[in-house]
């Protein structure tokens, strides 16, 4: 579906992502968060998921990069004319050239218009570049099967709060269009349509890890702020481990506290409970897995639909209360999960003993490596990261980083 507005300075396109993009979207995203990108995951569902709106940027007419998956190694060059500005018409048929010499290999996906430009290095995955020029030479490639890409940004809207609350998530751009104003003329366009669809929403809320400079304090409020700890394991490893790490830690002296997970049922009991939302949520939000939700009933049913595990200390008065997202894979490895635990609350042995139930709930079944993120009070950081690793024996994977909630008026 594409969207109404266009942006002509920036000649960019706005659709609604849709499956048929999914590939070209991995391509843009290759390499963002050093592997640990959670939207390959995510997408699927994204697209389906009510009152959410995945938007992708897409360049107007402009030149584009291709991969596509070439087995072979080898280079294919066009010869040159030269000075060649490349307009969409020109380029189909360029495009056109270069499918009659690929006429053995599969058909291109034409529709797409692609526009390729003189010089444009357009990599394969094995490795192999394409170079094009204008006229093609005598070399004859091996059956390629080329796939354009031309989706240069994405960003995702989702409303909640009851409608109050627009969460602006997954935000990219192509690398190779950074730093050209991409990402501010995307955001303005998903901000402008949700005032035009949601004119009940009132503030745009997200979530960074990154440095905030002044800039950014003088557009948003912090709403929150939580330190986050990086550990990596090895699931099964450590689940074979972990009863006799426990017995050790035991006869250390460690004493475990008293942890209880709650039923579907039981949520939204505790949570809604006022002494909760405001003693232990950090300023009565509930983040969850990077995304922030007030602690309401609507809320608590969209959190219903994912599969999360809510431990406390004490069901009956919670002083600390985790919150565990099912493992879920990561572009690092094919054998890599994310593991995501948020934390809520300030005692230390109690966040120490509900780690372990969240290991023991999430653990089994998972065959693989895990990069585990806690998100918890600032001032918790350190202690948890010398037991991670010395009591648990995990690795460190980064040094302390927070994430911030952010909101601004729309
Ligand atoms: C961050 C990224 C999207 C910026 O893209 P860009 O097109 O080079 O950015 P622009 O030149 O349009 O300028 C940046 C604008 O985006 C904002 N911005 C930068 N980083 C941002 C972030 N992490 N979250 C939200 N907004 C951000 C800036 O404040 C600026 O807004 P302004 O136009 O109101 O001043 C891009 O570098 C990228 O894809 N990085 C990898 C993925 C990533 O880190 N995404 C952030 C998700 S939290």
């Amino acid at each position: 579906m594409k969207l109404e507005n266009t942006c002509p300075e920036q000649q960019l396109e706005f659709t609604v992502a849709t499956e048929k993009e999914f590939d070209e979207i991995l391509a843009m995203s290759k390499g963002i968060y050093g592997g640990l990108d959670y939207l390959p995951s995510r997408y699927h569902s994204w697209i389906r998921e009510p009152n959410r709106t995945v938007v992708l940027a897409k360049k107007n007419g402009a030149v584009v990069r291709i991969w596509e998956s070439w087995a072979s190694s080898s280079v294919l060059s066009f010869s040159s004319q030269p000075t060649a500005t490349f307009h969409c018409g020109e380029a189909v048929g360029r495009e056109r050239l270069a499918h009659r010499r690929l006429k053995r290999g599969p058909a291109l996906d034409t529709a797409v218009e692609p526009s390729l430009g003189k010089g444009d290095l357009f990599k394969t995955a094995s490795g192999s570049c394409w170079h094009t020029n204008n006229q093609p030479s005598a070399f004859s490639p091996p059956l390629p099967v080329p796939q354009i890409h031309n989706q240069i940004g994405l960003q995702s809207v989702y409303i909640v709060d009851a409608g109050e609350t627009v969460l602006v998530e997954g935000l990219r751009v192509a690398p190779w269009e950074r730093g050209k104003g991409v990402a501010g003329v995307l955001q303005r366009f998903c901000l402008e349509m949700v005032k035009e669809k949601h004119p009940g929403v009132k503030v745009s809320r997200l979530t960074r890890d990154d440095k905030l400079g002044p800039k950014d304090f003088k557009k948003y409020r912090v709403i929150a702020k939580q330190g986050i700890l990086l550990v990596r394991f090895n699931a099964q490893d450590l689940l074979s481990r972990l009863d006799l790490l426990v017995l050790a830690l035991e006869e250390g002296g460690f004493c475990p506290e008293p942890s209880e997970l709650l039923m579907a049922g039981e949520v939204a009991e505790v949570v809604l409970r006022e002494s909760f939302r405001s003693e232990v949520l950090p300023n009565q939000t509930i983040i969850q897995d990077w995304q922030p939700f007030k602690a309401t009933a609507s809320n608590l049913g969209l959190l219903q639909k994912k599969e999360l595990c809510w431990v406390v200390d004490k069901k009956s008065h919670p002083t600390v209360a985790t919150l565990s997202t099912r493992p879920f894979s990561i572009p690092l490895g094919e054998d890599w999960f994310y593991l995501n635990i948020d934390v809520f609350g300030r005692a230390l042995a109690h966040v120490k003993s509900q780690l372990i139930h969240h290991l023991r709930l999430q653990m089994p079944g998972l065959q693989g490596n895990v990069m585990c993120q806690l998100f918890l009070e600032p001032a918790l950081w350190l202690d948890m990261a010398e037991f991670c690793q010395v009591a648990l024996g995990l690795e460190l994977a980064k040094g302390y980083t927070e994430q911030y909630l952010l909101e601004s008026d729309v």
